[in-house]
């Protein structure tokens, strides 16, 4: 398994480029095989995670090609099998996207059932609903999800629980259906827009995704289509606290200012320069930085996704300051990992009571997923000394270069690894 090694206390300083949405991405690509067409998908975001799901479509028959590093051609007329394995989904729990784009292309789908992973149980009853009320028959047999559907109507879906990955699943499953589908209470993140923008272009007739109610007049057949995917808004939040927590000054580029407002805000209220310029943002961290108070919300609230990252750079920050975490119930057990380089965190049960300390000290820690890893390379750019990061795997599903990128503007960051191969930036 490979590792970063760190040393820290260098003052970051320069400009980062942000790459595709992973999360984005992992919605669109599983949406192409809803096409009986070639989409040709731009700005893909070079990360395991992405990978995978690639894999596992190219398992189902349909055929991928790299045009350059990040635009990929997805061919989907011919696809011979309707059975995701476990050995995909164990891997990526997002492969589940392939039950809803199978489901509504060819009204049957076998997806085995993903299970929880290290932030959380994540059931999926959310989504197994939304089929069910579009027709389908849905059973959970031998660890595998069969859904199945004569013709799929289209329904009221009303969510229980705001869910990215329902809510894209659902839409995913009801563009072709027959008639009209209403998603009440969905999730609004920037790629359920993205997802949803994407499907348009390739026919669908989706409105109202980003609001609190989504409509699908469902249509007979959906198109392949050209499509460039939105810029990561976890990634660029990543890059705008390590500029924070080393003093830094870094103009993160390629960015959607009006996605990183619950951030920009939170890290204006700490005393972080903040400037919008265009599709960039200038962070600077010229004065002591004070805490503050963090709650973990659907979008526009605070994302859970950046809940690590910004609890490290409390962990260095002037006073105490309370997170509370709303979305997962296992999403603290980085801080095991931060209390060994010297941070001051309580944890109880969904909140993390963090007393800010003057300096934090390297030593060897490890990333217990990808988020959690994210935060443990942000703690040890501050930490004196050298930090060893161990389980990179984690963050290299969902960051794409981390480490170049960092040194790209002043980190001291290596990568240590057991294979000659030498990673390159290409999508398959
Ligand atoms: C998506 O996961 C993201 N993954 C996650 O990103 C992100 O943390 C999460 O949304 C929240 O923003 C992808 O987009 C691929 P949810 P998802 O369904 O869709 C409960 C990262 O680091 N729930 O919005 O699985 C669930 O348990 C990752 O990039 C149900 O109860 O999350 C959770 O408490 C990790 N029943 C809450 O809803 C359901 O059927 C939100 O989960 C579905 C969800």
């Amino acid at each position: 398994m490979d590792q970063f090694i760190i040393n820290g206390g260098n003052v970051l300083k320069g400009r980062v480029e942000v790459s595709g949405a992973k999360n984005a991405a992992l919605g669109i690509i599983s949406a192409a095989l809803l096409a009986d067409g070639i989409s040709t998908i731009q700005n893909v975001p070079y990360v395991d995670d992405i990978r995978v799901l690639l894999e596992a479509m190219k398992d189902l028959g349909v055929r991928i090609k790299n045009i350059d590093d990040h635009t990929i051609e997805i061919d989907s007329r011919k696809v011979d099998k309707l059975v995701v394995d476990y050995e995909h989904i164990k891997k990526i729990r997002a492969s589940y996207y392939l039950l809803g784009s199978l489901l509504g292309r060819f009204k049957e789908a076998q997806v085995a059932m993903p299970g929880g992973c290290n932030i959380g149980q994540r059931p999926i009853d959310q989504h197994i609903k939304g089929f069910e009320a579009l027709g389908a028959e849905v059973e959970v047999d031998h660890g595998m999800v069969k859904a199945r559907a004569k013709r799929l109507n289209g329904a009221s879906i009303y969510l229980d629980v705001v869910s990215v990955g329902a809510t894209i699943n659902i839409m995913l499953a009801s563009v072709m259906a027959k008639g009209v589908t209403t998603i009440e209470n969905p999730a609004k993140e920037p790629h359920i827009v993205d997802v949803a923008n994407y499907l348009n272009s390739m026919g669908a007739e989706i409105k109202g995704a980003g609001t609190d109610i989504i409509k699908i007049h469902g249509v007979d057949k959906l198109h392949g289509s050209e499509y460039m995917i939105i810029p990561d808004q976890i990634e660029a939040g990543t890059y705008m606290i390590a500029s924070a927590i080393t003093g830094g000054d870094v103009v993160v580029e390629n960015l959607i200012p009006k996605h990183m407002e619950a951030i920009s805000a939170k890290l204006l209220e700490m005393g972080v320069g903040i400037e919008e310029q265009g599709d960039s943002i200038r962070v600077y961290a010229h004065k002591e930085l004070k805490g503050v108070n963090i709650k973990t919300l659907p979008y526009p609230g605070f994302p859970t996704d950046m809940q690590p990252q910004m609890t490290a750079l409390l962990t260095v920050t002037k006073g105490t300051s309370i997170v509370s975490e709303s979305i997962f119930e296992n999403r603290f057990q980085y801080v095991d990992e931060l209390n060994r380089m010297g941070v001051n965190v309580k944890v109880e049960g969904n909140t993390a009571i963090v007393s800010g300390v003057k300096k934090l000290t390297g030593t060897e820690i490890t990333a217990s997923d990808l988020r959690a890893g994210a935060a443990l390379i942000l703690a040890a750019l501050v930490a004196e000394g050298e930090t060893v990061i161990n389980h990179v795997d984690y963050i290299d599903r969902g960051y794409e270069f981390i480490e170049e990128k960092l040194r790209g503007i002043g980190a001291d960051i290596v990568r240590k690894s057991d294979s000659k191969e030498k990673r390159q930036l290409k999508v398959m």
